[in-house]
């Protein structure tokens, strides 16, 4: 898919003020400084569309991008960074938890996970949370420039395994970098062909 335009539109603490054009939509979720802001921006080739950080906790809030006039990207805050208080960690989930189970448009949610990690339990417990809501998702792994093509095979199977202790089937999922760009045609094609507009 070539990406003729890419903006930002709003930022919502609140599923309900989120843009109301039924527009096929995708969202990028998983935890803190996984790269999903980063990730936005290699798949639009903007460099500063979504908001990066060094550091976990930056994106707070349901930010909507509308693509190509007819389709949503949204940036979603993470979850899991142990340094939020109480209080916000109780506050964002609620927000992530209702814009998931209640935006109608959603086409699907993509959950990231950094190919170098073991599979973590607030993953696997949010993936699950995802499959008892009907709420259809992929895994797109990321930062693939971390780690050498064997140990990419070795991260990937091993993460199968642990998913098919639970689930009969696995989610499909990509490989990508945002500092090689890969995975870049893989994740805008399967964009492209699930996008009924
Ligand atoms: P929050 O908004 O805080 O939840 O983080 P996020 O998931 O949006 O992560 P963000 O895109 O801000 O990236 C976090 C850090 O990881 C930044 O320092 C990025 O430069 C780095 N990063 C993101 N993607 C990649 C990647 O593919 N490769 C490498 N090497 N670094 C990456
Ligand atoms: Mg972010």
């Amino acid at each position: 898919m070539l990406i003729k335009s890419a903006k930002f539109l709003i930022s919502a603490t609140d599923y309900k003020k989120c843009p109301k054009q039924p527009l096929p939509e995708y969202a990028f979720i998983g935890r803190s400084n996984v790269g999903k802001s980063s990730l936005i921006n290699m798949l639009t080739n903007h460099s500063h569309l979504a908001k990066t950080s060094g550091k976990p906790g930056k994106t707070q809030t349901i930010n909507h991008f509308i693509i190509n006039e007819n389709w949503y990207l949204v940036d979603l805050p993470g979850y899991g960074y142990a340094k939020t208080s109480k209080s916000k960690k109780v506050e964002l989930g609620t927000i992530i938890e209702t814009y998931l189970k209640f935006r109608e448009n959603l086409t699907c949610v993509f959950v990231l996970i950094d190919i170098r990690h073991e599979a973590l339990y607030n993953d696997l417990q949010f993936m699950e949370w995802l499959g008892e809501n009907e709420i259809p998702f992929i895994i797109i792994f990321t930062k693939a420039d971390k780690l050498s093509p064997s140990q990419i095979h070795i991260a990937v199977e091993k993460y199968k395994s642990t998913l098919l202790e639970s689930w009969e089937e696995l989610p499909q999922y990509f490989v990508t970098s945002s500092e090689t760009r890969q995975g870049r045609e893989e994740v805008l094609n399967f964009i492209e062909r699930t996008n009924t507009s």
